[in-house]
C-alpha cells in the first residue's frame, strides 16, 4: 500500500513493514509481496474498532474519519447513550458492542485495530488484549492507570514489532512541540539543569474533592455499570461522580491531574533530553487528598541521573492546579504571560519555554531570542493518522508504547504512588521496577483485578 503522496509531510517510504516484507522477498527471492492488509473482499482499508465511543472517543473518531484509508468497523461502549450521541453527532453507522471482551471473543477476526479511548484504569487490559490478538492499538494517555501496567504494555509491545501501537497524545505532532524537542537534542541552550512542568488541572475541570464511595443513585438504563467498574473493586453507582469523565479524580479510575495532563507536557522533556526514569520522587501535597481521592494540589519533584542533554540530578518539578514555578529561578521575565498548562527547561545558556500546544520562547538572560532554523519542526501531521499509516505500513509511531509506557511510569509514579506519601522522598529503582527506601510504596505500583477481569501478562 504505497500512498506516502497522501501525508502533507515527507514520509520515509521505507517502513517498518516494507522494510520486513522486502527483506522476506528478498531472502525468498521473490518480488514484492504486496500492500500490508488485503481483506477477503478485496477491500485493503484498516478496519477500526472503537472502544469507549463517547467523550475523548468521539474526538478521536472525528479526526481518523478523515483518513481515505479506514473503515470503523465496530462501536464499543458501556453506555450505550455514548454510542448514540456519536453516532448521530458523526452520521457514521456501524456494528455496535457493549462489552470489549465479546468484541474480541466472536469479531477479532473483522478487525485490524482499535482506538482506546476509555477512562484511565481499563485502557491495559483492552490494549494487552488486543495485542494479544495482535492488533494495532491506539490507546489514549496516560497508556495505564498503574506503573506495572505501564511497564507491561512496554515490555509486551517489544515483542510485537509488526504492531504499530501508539499512545494518544495528538499535541506531541503540534509543530512547536517537535520544535522544541529539536531545539533540546541540539543543546540549544545547552545541558539542562531544572525542567519546570505545570497545568491548571483540575481547577475548574473536575472536582477531586467529591465524597467517592459515599452514597448510591439508580444505575441509568443505558449504562452497564459492572463492566464500567471493570478491574476496580465493586462500589455503588453514584450519579455525576464517576461517569462520565468525573473519575479522573478518584484513585480506582483516574490518575489525578499530572494522569491527564502529564503525558501531553513532560513528554517535551522525554523526547528532548532522552529522560528514561527518575532516581526518585517527593509530593508536597498542599490541600486534600485520601486513599480515595486524589489531593486538591500536588507538587511533584522528580530527580533524574545525569545524561548527555542534562547535569547530573537534574530536577523535574511539576506544578499544578494554576500553581506556577517562580520566574526568578525558571529564568523567566516577570511580564511574560503563563500559559495554563507549560512546560520551561532552564539550560546553562538560556531558558526554552513551551506551551503544550507547541508556542514557544527562547530567553537568554531574560531577554526573549529568536529560535533558530535548525529548530524548526515540519508541519504538522495528525497522530492518528500518522498511527493509520504505521498500521498500514508506513513510517513508525511517534508515542510508541515502549516509549509511552516510560513517560506513563514517571507520570504515575508522582501521582498513584508518592501522593500518599507526602513529603517522603521515594528511590526508585527502575530496573527492579522497586521503591527501594520505603515498602509500603510497592505495594500501590499494581493492583490486583476484579475476578473475571485478568488479562494474561498484566
Ligand atoms: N488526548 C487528549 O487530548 C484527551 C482528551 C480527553 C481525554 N483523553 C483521555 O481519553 C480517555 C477518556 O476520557 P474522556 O474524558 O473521554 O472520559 P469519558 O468518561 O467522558 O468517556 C469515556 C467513554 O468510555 C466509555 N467506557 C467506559 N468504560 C468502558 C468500557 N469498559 N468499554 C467500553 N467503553 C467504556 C464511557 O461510557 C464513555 O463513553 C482518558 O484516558 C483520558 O485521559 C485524552
Amino acid at each position: 500500500m504505497n500512498k506516502p503522496e497522501r501525508t502533507s509531510v515527507s514520509r520515509s517510504p521505507i517502513s517498518r513493514r516494507t522494510f520486513l516484507q522486502g527483506a522476506a522477498a528478498t531472502a525468498a527471492g521473490a518480488a514484492w509481496l504486496g500492500p500490508a492488509i488485503v481483506h477477503a473482499d478485496g477491500s485493503d482499508k484498516l478496519r477500526v474498532g472503537v472502544i469507549g465511543a463517547g467523550g475523548r472517543g468521539y474526538g478521536n473518531l472525528k479526526v481518523i474519519a478523515e483518513h481515505p484509508d479506514i473503515v470503523i468497523n465496530g462501536f464499543c461502549d458501556v453506555d450505550q447513550s455514548a454510542i448514540d450521541k456519536t453516532k448521530k453527532a458523526t452520521g457514521m453507522e456501524s456494528r455496535e458492542f457493549r462489552d470489549f471482551r465479546k468484541m474480541f471473543e466472536t469479531h477479532a477476526e473483522t478487525l485490524d485495530a482499535f482506538i482506546i479511548s476509555t477512562p484511565d484504569h481499563m485502557h491495559a487490559p483492552i490494549a494487552m488484549l488486543a495485542m494479544q490478538h495482535d492488533k494495532h492499538v491506539y490507546c489514549e494517555k496516560p497508556l495505564t492507570r498503574t506503573v506495572a501496567e505501564a511497564r507491561a504494555l512496554g515490555n509486551a509491545a517489544l515483542g510485537k514489532f509488526e504492531l504499530a501501537l501508539q499512545m494518544g497524545t495528538q499535541r506531541s505532532a503540534r509543530p512547536g512541540k517537535r520544535a522544541a524537542v529539536n531545539a533540546l537534542r541540539s543543546g540549544k541552550i545547552g545541558a539542562i539543569k531544572s525542567v519546570h512542568a505545570w497545568t491548571d488541572r483540575p481547577g475548574g475541570w473536575w472536582e477531586n474533592g467529591k465524597n467517592y464511595g459515599g452514597g448510591e443513585d439508580p444505575v441509568p438504563k443505558e449504562l452497564m455499570w459492572d463492566e464500567w467498574l471493570g478491574v476496580a473493586e465493586k462500589r455503588a453507582y453514584q450519579k455525576g461522580l464517576y461517569h462520565p469523565g468525573a473519575w479522573r479524580g478518584c484513585r480506582d479510575f483516574g490518575t489525578g491531574a499530572i494522569g491527564d495532563m502529564g503525558c501531553d507536557i513532560i513528554d517535551t522533556a522525554f523526547y528532548g533530553l532522552g529522560l528514561t526514569a527518575p532516581e526518585s520522587v517527593t509530593a508536597d501535597v498542599a490541600e486534600g487528598g485520601t486513599d480515595q481521592k486524589y489531593p486538591d494540589k500536588t507538587m511533584l519533584t522528580y530527580v533524574f541521573p545525569k545524561n548527555a542533554r542534562t547535569v547530573g540530578d537534574m530536577t523535574l518539578t511539576w506544578h499544578e492546579a494554576g500553581d506556577l514555578p517562580d520566574r526568578g529561578a525558571a529564568g523567566i521575565p516577570a511580564d511574560f504571560k503563563l500559559e495554563p498548562n507549560a512546560v520551561v527547561f532552564v539550560g546553562e545558556n538560556g531558558t526554552l519555554y513551551c506551551h503544550m500546544d507547541g508556542v514557544n520562547k527562547l530567553f537568554v538572560d531574560g531577554k526573549p531570542q529568536d529560535l533558530a532554523a535548525n529548530t524548526a519542526a515540519p508541519e504538522e501531521y495528525p497522530h492518528i493518522h500518522e498511527w493509520v499509516d504505521a498500521c498500514l505500513g508506513f513510517g513508525e509511531c511517534y508515542a510508541a508504547f515502549p516509549f509511552a509506557s516510560r513517560l506513563t511510569e514517571t507520570v504515575l509514579l508522582g501521582s498513584t504512588v508518592a501522593s500518599h506519601f507526602p513529603g517522603k522522598t521515594l528511590e526508585w529503582d527502575t530496573k527492579a521496577m522497586k521503591v527501594t527506601n520505603h515498602e509500603p510504596a510497592n505495594a500501590l505500583l499494581s493492583r490486583t483485578p476484579r475476578e473475571g477481569w485478568a488479562v494474561e501478562g498484566l
